[in-house]
C-alpha cells in the first residue's frame, strides 16, 4: 500500500482491486504535492527573502520561475495520473461479469445474470466485473474501500461502473447515506473457482422448464435427495411418494392438508410445521430458492402417486 495512505488509513486498508495500485499513486502524488508546496512556499520563500545571504533580485526572480515549473509538472503530472486511472475506471471491458446493484428498504438487492436476486455481493478474483446501478427514489452511494471505489448514484439515474477484484476474502461494503446495519455488508471475493461454484449453486435448474420437470430438476440439483425419497422408503425426512395423498400428521397432533402453500412454507420455513415422527432437521431454502423454483417442487412433489 501507498505510504501516504497507510497513514491515513492506519494501514489497514488492502488493495484488493486493479485499481487499488494506482488510486494509491495518485493519492500519494497529491499528498507530496502538497509537501512539495508546502516546503516551497514556507521554506523556501522565507530563505530567499530573509536568508543570512539573500541573493540578488536576478537570482531570486530565476530561483521562483525554476520553483513556478516544477510546481506546473508536478500539476501536469498530477493530472495525467489523475485522468489516466479515470479513464480505466470508464472503459468496461468487454465480457465484464453483469451484476445490476439496487439499494432498497430492506437493504442492498443484487441480479445476477441468471436471475437469482440476493443480499449478498459474490465476485469471482481477476475477472472483471460490471455493476449497474439502478437509480431509485433516492440517491446513495456505493462504496468499497479496499477497492478503492466509490460510485455515487443519482436520484432517478442508472448508472454503470466496474472493477476487477485481485485479493480473495471478505471486504466492507458500505453507503455514505443510511449507514444501517443492513448497508454495511461484506463483499465475498471468491478465490480462483470457487465463484463458478458458487454461481452454479445459486443457478440451479433453468426456469422456463415445464414445472413439473422444472420441480424435479430442482429436487435433484438443490440436495432434498440427501433426506428425501420418491419410493417410499424413510430418510432422515419423509418420502415424497403419495404425497398429495395423504393426510400428513405433525408432531403437535393437528394435520394439515398437501396443498402448495404447505410446501412452500415447508421450504422456507421447515420448522414452522413438523412432521411427527421426524426430527425438525431440514434446512431452510429461504433466499436460495426463487418462487417459480418453489411452485416447480410443489408441482412435482404433488406428482408422484
Ligand atoms: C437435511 C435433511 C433435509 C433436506 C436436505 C431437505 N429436507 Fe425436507 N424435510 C426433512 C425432514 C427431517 C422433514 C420432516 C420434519 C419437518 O417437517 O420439518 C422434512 C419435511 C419436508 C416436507 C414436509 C413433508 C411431509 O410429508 O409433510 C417437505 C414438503 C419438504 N421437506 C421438502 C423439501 C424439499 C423440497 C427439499 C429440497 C429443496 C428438502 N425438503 C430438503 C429434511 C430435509
Amino acid at each position: 500500500m501507498s505510504a501516504t495512505l497507510a497513514f491515513a488509513t492506519g494501514g489497514m486498508l488492502p488493495q484488493a482491486s486493479s485499481f487499488a495500485a494506482s488510486v494509491d499513486q495518485s493519492f500519494d502524488l497529491v499528498t507530496w504535492f502538497a509537501v512539495f508546496l508546502g516546503v516551497l512556499v514556507t521554506g523556501g520563500l522565507s530563505l530567499l527573502l530573509v536568508g543570512p545571504r539573500a541573493p540578488a533580485a536576478v537570482q531570486r526572480r530565476r530561483l521562483m520561475q525554476y520553483g513556478a515549473l516544477a510546481a506546473l509538472l508536478l500539476v501536469v503530472g498530477f493530472f495525467v495520473q489523475g485522468a489516466r486511472v479515470w479513464a480505466d475506471m470508464q472503459v468496461v471491458p468487454r465480457g465484464a461479469f453483469p451484476i445490476a446493484v439496487a439499494l432498497e428498504d430492506k437493504g442492498w438487492s443484487f441480479t445476477y445474470p441468471n436471475g437469482f436476486v440476493t443480499g449478498e455481493l459474490h465476485l469471482p478474483i481477476d475477472r472483471p466485473v460490471r455493476f449497474l446501478f439502478k437509480g431509485s427514489e433516492r440517491a446513495y452511494s456505493f462504496a468499497i474501500p479496499a477497492f478503492r471505489m466509490q460510485v455515487p448514484v443519482a436520484l432517478r439515474e442508472d448508472r454503470v461502473a466496474w472493477v476487477q477484484p485481485t485479493l480473495a476474502g471478505e471486504f466492507d461494503l458500505r453507503t455514505s447515506i443510511d449507514p444501517r446495519a443492513e448497508t454495511s455488508i461484506q463483499v465475498q471475493v471468491h478465490a480462483e473457482g470457487g465463484f463458478d461454484k458458487w454461481y452454479q449453486d445459486i443457478s440451479g435448474p433453468d426456469l422456463t422448464l415445464p414445472p413439473i420437470e422444472l420441480g424435479q430438476k430442482s429436487y435433484q440439483m438443490r440436495g432434498c435427495t440427501q433426506c428425501h425419497t420418491v419410493d417410499g422408503s424413510k430418510l432422515v425426512g419423509p418420502s415424497f411418494k403419495g404425497f398429495a395423498t395423504r393426510i400428513h400428521k405433525l408432531t403437535d397432533g393437528t394435520t394439515v392438508e398437501p396443498t402448495d402453500e404447505y410446501i412452500k412454507e415447508s421450504v422456507l420455513d421447515p420448522q414452522a410445521k413438523v412432521v411427527e415422527g421426524f426430527e425438525p432437521v431440514m434446512p431452510s431454502f429461504r433466499g436460495r430458492l426463487q418462487d417459480i423454483e418453489i411452485a416447480g417442487l410443489a408441482a412435482y412433489i404433488k406428482s408422484l402417486q
